[in-house]
């Protein structure tokens, strides 16, 4: 068991995978061990999913998108997700923000803006940031770089069973969920701009079968390992 992390250096800790992985339950602890903030940006491109639906804009109007991202104030510390004043926390975990999400983060502008904005909040280190392409494209020389994966019946079944996650019409069986999940990550590891995808320097973590205080447990060692 590794608890101790005895330094003031603070890092930059990407983890990436894909979605039902476990990376948000594992983030957010591994940032409350460090004392380090947590950001989901999975949340920052629903937020702006959301916004693009409430305005009534075509999700493949890279432009409008664009141009919104850029405009909109989002707020995603300390668990919150806020966009423009609205709290959107529990508006964005449904079926159709899942789809439309996927499609905005296609947008290569609005990954421009949104990836800029992530930048400055981990500029300082001290941070655990979760998404897809944190440690490829946004924090390349991230000190910990994590992939976590799980195979696509266990990260279904997780999906399925996740109370944050407002099952959509039909989807509260697995096997939606499993063919839902399984297009996503389609679009989201086949898509140009910056696509779901193991960097080189990553630890890999097959989660299936694990409990998340040993994954937890897992990254805790990476970290202290790093710090010799
Ligand atoms: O992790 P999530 O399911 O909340 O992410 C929502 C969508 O945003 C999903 O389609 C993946 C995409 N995403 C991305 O492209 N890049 C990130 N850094 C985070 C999420």
């Amino acid at each position: 068991m590794t608890s101790n992390v005895s330094s003031d250096r603070r890092l930059i800790i990407a983890i990436d995978g894909p979605s039902g992985a476990g990376k948000g339950t594992v983030a957010r602890a591994l940032a409350d061990r460090l004392n380090y903030r947590h950001v989901d940006t999975g949340a920052m491109y629903r937020a702006i999913a959301w916004k693009a639906i409430h305005e009534r804009l075509d999700l493949q109007d890279e432009q409008a998108l664009a141009t919104l991202a850029s405009r909109a104030v989002i707020d995603v510390s300390d668990g919150a997700v806020v966009v423009d004043g609205h709290n959107v926390k529990q508006a964005i975990r449904t079926s159709e923000i899942d789809a439309a999400a996927a499609a905005v983060a296609r947008q290569p502008r609005v990954r421009q803006v949104l990836i800029a904005q992530q930048r400055a909040m981990g500029a300082q280190g001290g941070i655990v940031m979760e998404g897809r392409d944190i440690g490829t494209v946004v924090f390349p020389q991230a000190e910990i770089k994590i992939y976590l994966d799980a195979s696509p019946e266990e990260r279904a079944r997780r999906r399925a069973t996740d109370p944050a996650h407002a099952a959509g019409q039909g989807a509260s069986v697995v096997n939606d969920v499993a063919s839902a999940l399984a297009e996503r990550d389609r679009s989201d590891s086949t898509r140009t701009a910056s696509p779901l995808a193991l960097a080189v320097d990553a630890v890999r973590i097959d989660t299936t079968g694990m409990p998340v205080d040993e994954v937890i447990d897992r990254l805790l060692t990476l970290v202290n390992d790093y710090r010799g």
